[in-house]
Order: C-alpha cells, then sequence, then structure tokens
C-alpha cells in the first residue's frame, strides 16, 4: 500500500460514538499508526461530537435535509467538502445512520469502511441484535466491511463472533456485541494499515 503514515482517518457517526473512542483509544496507546483529522455527524446532539471535541478534533455537523434515511444532495457535496479538506485517507463509518450515495462513494472509492453489529450477510440494517433474538440464533457478532450501494454488502474484512445467551435481552446481547467490536475495528484499521486487506486501495 502507497498510505502517508499516520493514516488520516475521517469518522461518520450518528449516536454515541464508542466505537470511537475505542479507535482513538487504540491511537493514543501506540498501537495504531493513525489520526483522527475529523468526525462528522449527520445528528446535531450526537455525543460522538461531543467526546471529538474534548479531545480537540474537528467535528462538524452536516444537516442530512430534507433526507431521511440517506446522505444526499447539498449534505453529500458538503460532506465530500470537508473530507477533502481534512485530506482523509480512510473514512471509517461508526454508527451512521445513513446510506452512502455515488459521489460520495466515488470520490472515496474503496476507502470506506463500516461496522456493522452482527455476522453479515445474516441481519443486514436496523437493530441487527434484536433481529439476532427474534430469529433465535445462539451466535452473533460483528463484521467490518467495505462500503458499496448496498445495505451492507460490501466486502467483509473481519468478524468477530459472541454467543447468545437463552436470558439475553436485546440491551445486554448489544453491549456484548459492542464489547468485539471495540477489539474488531481498531483490529481491521490494523490490516489495511499493514497491508494486509486486497481489496483496500488509497489515492
Ligand atoms: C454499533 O453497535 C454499530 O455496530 C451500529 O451502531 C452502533 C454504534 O455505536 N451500527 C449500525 O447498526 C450500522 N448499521 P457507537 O455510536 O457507540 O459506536
Amino acid at each position: 500500500m502507497n498510505a502517508k503514515f499516520p493514516l488520516s482517518i475521517a469518522v461518520l457517526g450518528s449516536g454515541k460514538g464508542s466505537n470511537f473512542q475505542a479507535i482513538t483509544d487504540t491511537i493514543q496507546n501506540g498501537s495504531l499508526n493513525a489520526r483522527i483529522v475529523c468526525v462528522l455527524s449527520d445528528v446535531a446532539d450526537a455525543f460522538i461530537l461531543e467526546r471529538a471535541r474534548r479531545l480537540g478534533i474537528p467535528a462538524d455537523y452536516i444537516d442530512p435535509a430534507p433526507y431521511k434515511t440517506k446522505l444526499d444532495g447539498a449534505a453529500e457535496l458538503k460532506t465530500i467538502k470537508r473530507l477533502r479538506h481534512y485530506r482523509a485517507d480512510l473514512i471509517v463509518l461508526a454508527g451512521f445512520m445513513r446510506m452512502l450515495k455515488s459521489r460520495l462513494l466515488a470520490a472515496f472509492s474503496g476507502r470506506i469502511i463500516n461496522i456493522h453489529p452482527a455476522l453479515l450477510p445474516a441481519f443486514p440494517g436496523l437493530e441487527s441484535w434484536k433481529q439476532a433474538l427474534t430469529y433465535g440464533v445462539k451466535i452473533t457478532g460483528c463484521t467490518v466491511h467495505f462500503v458499496d450501494a448496498g445495505m451492507d454488502t460490501g466486502a467483509i474484512i473481519l468478524q468477530k463472533a459472541v454467543p447468545v445467551l437463552d436470558q439475553d435481552t436485546p440491551e445486554t446481547l448489544h453491549a456484548r456485541i459492542q464489547e468485539q467490536e471495540y477489539i474488531a475495528y481498531p483490529e481491521a484499521i490494523r490490516l489495511l494499515i499493514d497491508g494486509q486487506c486486497g481489496a483496500w486501495k488509497k489515492s
């Protein structure tokens, strides 16, 4: 891989940002050769923005209006502009709850990854831990994958499995999956940095 290091990572998130925190912690303890150049959110009061600001990382809200489920139109163009401004090499979706559209995918082709709280291709979409409980599977987990135009369909980088216990509630199962997410996401980024992932390309 022909990358500059530390690798410049932009994080997009809509929620509490615990995966962003796990990646940041791994960078700070010296085991990931990367830096977070910005955090962008489609939710004005998302805690991920607050976490970033406390760490002195540029954190911008991007108004997604008028779209409810996708990043399109003016919001997509603004996002591309911000990502270019901060010279992001890798775009990391961490609880970002919108579908990415073609201009952003083309602008950062092969350089956008996501974490999903299930063992894809099982249970794509929303609240996958609830889908797993409803279906009655005994093992679920998390998946780090490249982002393409589909819903959680891109090439898989790595997965971690967790057991589903008889007494699980949606909350306990999601918490167990998240513990593995905090290990999986830094590990997947390290695979990219180390050139251990064939599908990875850098501009
Ligand atoms: C994570 O569990 C992540 O896998 C999930 O949202 C949570 C975000 O938590 N993402 C999706 O469901 C995407 N389809 P966080 O904001 O604390 O990192």
